[in-house]
């Protein structure tokens, strides 16, 4: 029988959420200076890294309209503005505590807008046209329905079917953006709010840039020594302190958003942060010692990135909110 992971009350303060047990690849990276860094070909914050890829990939200017989803401490969207300082921004996200995290983050930078609302909510909500939302490590915490069996997806569309059901959207997702499932395992999971949270971004971002966990990433030339945890191809859950993620399909979403109207681009998140690939860090990436400290939390990072994708959508004349219907 299928299930739902959400992560709602955790973040939103019944949880305690902290970013201590689940150190992101942003917070890894947060702190000029931080051992993980050691990692990297041009030590620097993961905001910084983020400022000059989105400028290079994007376009990014300062007088753009920007929306942070999900910024956690603050700590990406201060890297950001270091190298970028825009005017217009506004910072979502569904946790108090992190929201109170970023006022005091970006304290003295601007007067920006914080807002504590479900993402889905809020861009399905706002009516604003946006030039960029930033949504970095976060759309693993989106639901996700588990446990699907492919016979029950079937059986969720006849007549008499509960279309509302998760199993019945995830079956009307699957058809009207014709995703294949023919690789799909017997049981398998199904990211069905970054889906919803794409329909809810279309009418109203011009652009959109997503990190996260892949469940089928692509490893380029330069980075194929990294380690791969085994997998299906199809969502995985990481259990974390009071709450689960699962990790994400890239492949269905860029097809969800190609037919969304955004040219969809993909790519590994080590050619991001520019991670090194000289022999020393191979070795590091491939063995775990415990010769340094340093040695030891590259190994760990190296881990860690292995399974990210980021995932960047332009569509530069979207609808716009009053035309949402399809
Ligand atoms: C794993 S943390 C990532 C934090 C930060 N972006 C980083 O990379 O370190 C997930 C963040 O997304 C927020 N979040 C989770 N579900 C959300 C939702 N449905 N709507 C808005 N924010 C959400 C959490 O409160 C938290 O700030």
């Amino acid at each position: 029988m299928a299930g739902i992971n959400d992560t709602t009350s955790f973040y939103n303060g019944h949880g305690s959420p902290s970013l201590f047990w689940e150190l992101t690849i942003c917070q890894s990276l947060a702190e000029q200076g931080s051992p993980y860094q050691a990692a990297l070909r041009r030590p620097q914050p993961y905001g910084g890294l983020l400022a000059g890829f989105l400028v290079q990939e994007l376009g990014l200017r300062a007088n753009w309209s920007v929306v942070e989803v999900g910024g956690g401490t603050g700590a990406l969207m201060a890297a950001l503005l270091a190298e970028v300082p825009l005017t217009d921004l506004t910072m979502v996200d569904i946790s108090p505590l992190f929201t109170a995290r970023q006022r005091a983050a970006l304290a003295g930078r601007g007067s920006f807008r914080f807002v504590t609302a479900d993402a889905v909510q809020h861009f399905s909500a706002s009516g604003r046209v946006v030039d960029l939302v930033i949504s970095n490590e976060n759309i693993g915490d989106f639901p996700t329905v588990t446990g699907i069996q492919r016979g029950e997806l079937e059986a969720a569309v006849r007549p008499g079917g509960d279309a509302a059901s998760p199993l019945g959207q995830v079956a009307e997702i699957v058809r009207r953006y014709r995703l294949p499932l023919g690789d799909a395992p017997e049981r398998f999971h199904f990211n069905l709010g970054a889906v919803r949270y794409l329909e809810a971004l279309a009418p109203v971002a011009r652009r959109v840039f997503l990190s996260e966990h892949s469940c089928d990433p692509v490893l380029p030339e330069p980075y194929r020594f990294l380690p791969l945890p085994a997998g299906d191809g199809y969502p995985r859950e990481i259990p974390l302190k009071g709450h689960s993620e699962y990790t994400v399909h890239f492949g269905h979403l860029a097809r969800v958003a190609a037919a969304l109207g955004y040219r969809v681009r993909r790519g590994h998140l080590a050619g991001l942060v520019g991670l090194r690939t000289d022999p020393g860090l191979q070795a590091m990436a491939r063995t775990r010692t415990t010769f340094s400290e340093t040695t030891e939390l590259v190994h760990e990072f190296c881990g860690h990135v292995a399974e990210y994708q980021w995932m960047t959508l332009e569509n530069t004349d979207p609808p716009g909110p009053n035309r949402r219907e399809r």
